[in-house]
């Protein structure tokens, strides 16, 4: 049995003061849960998400992080330096960063690589837009991002990886994926998981899905058979919603 992995992406929104409140209140919220709790914060928030966090059952993430451990990189953080602080998922590859930042499959794969090497737990985002679903092209597209960020590692490091299926279409629009198309899309990752590392590792790797998660749809998506969870993204801003989406 997989276990449920719910992950809030907070993209570039909350301070300091109210990442403090909004995890010591989920924090009593979800004391009980089996699921997986994971924030992925704005990296201004991370030391004191961190702390926050310290002895509750939620887990704090980044959004983002460089490929090279250190370097003249203006502006950007290395995977060791998120390790320094006890961060433990990253998120990489989110269509935000490929649609505005450019990130590429080669990159998605690099970042993927650092993470790992640096003893964190990748997250890493594949989805089609709009236009390649009405194309017809969206098994492939996803399939094909999911054998390039993955390209190179070995069954073990696939334990440490969680990938995340989000059509690029669903992501805050209010539009949701039905269930079973969000299902389907997943069993074709889970397939091209199978092709290059074996029907254990595709059995095992936990899969979540993103686009419009909320409390009104959370429990019939992460009721099929292929879904392991969701990432979240405006719903995991309001406690209430998230705590919900939770314990659905
Ligand atoms: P929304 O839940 O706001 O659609 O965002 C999804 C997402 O991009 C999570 O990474």
């Amino acid at each position: 049995m997989r276990k449920k992995v719910i992950a809030g992406n907070w993209k570039m929104n909350m301070l300091p003061n109210e990442a403090i409140s909004f995890i010591e209140k989920l924090a009593h919220m979800v004391e009980k849960t089996e699921n997986e709790v994971i924030l992925c914060v704005p990296y201004t928030d991370l030391f004191y998400s961190l702390l926050t966090a310290q002895n509750t059952n939620i887990k704090i993430g980044a959004q983002n992080m460089h490929w090279e451990e250190k370097g003249a990189y203006t502006g950007e953080i290395s995977g060791k330096m998120l390790k320094s602080l006890g961060v433990e998922y990253v998120i990489i590859g989110h269509s935000e960063r490929r649609q505005y930042f450019l990130e590429t499959d080669e990159i998605v794969n690099k970042k993927t690589k650092a993470a790992l090497k640096n003893e964190l737990k990748p997250i890493v985002c594949v989805g089609e837009t709009l236009e390649q679903r009405e194309t017809g092209i969206q098994e492939q597209v996803i399939t094909t991002q999911t054998k390039l960020a993955l390209e190179g590692l070995d069954k073990e490091q696939l334990q440490n990886v969680i990938v995340a299926y989000e059509p690029v279409w669903a992501i805050g629009t209010g539009k949701t994926a039905t269930s079973e198309d969000a299902n389907e899309a997943i069993k074709s990752i889970r397939n091209q998981i199978e092709k290059d590392f074996g029907r254990d590792v595709s059995e095992s790797i936990i899969i979540l899905y993103g686009g419009s998660v909320k409390p009104e749809n959370s429990k019939e998506l992460f009721s099929m058979s292929d879904i392991d969870g969701g990432l979240v993204g405006g719903a995991s801003l309001k406690v209430d919603d998230f705590e919900k989406i939770i314990l659905a």
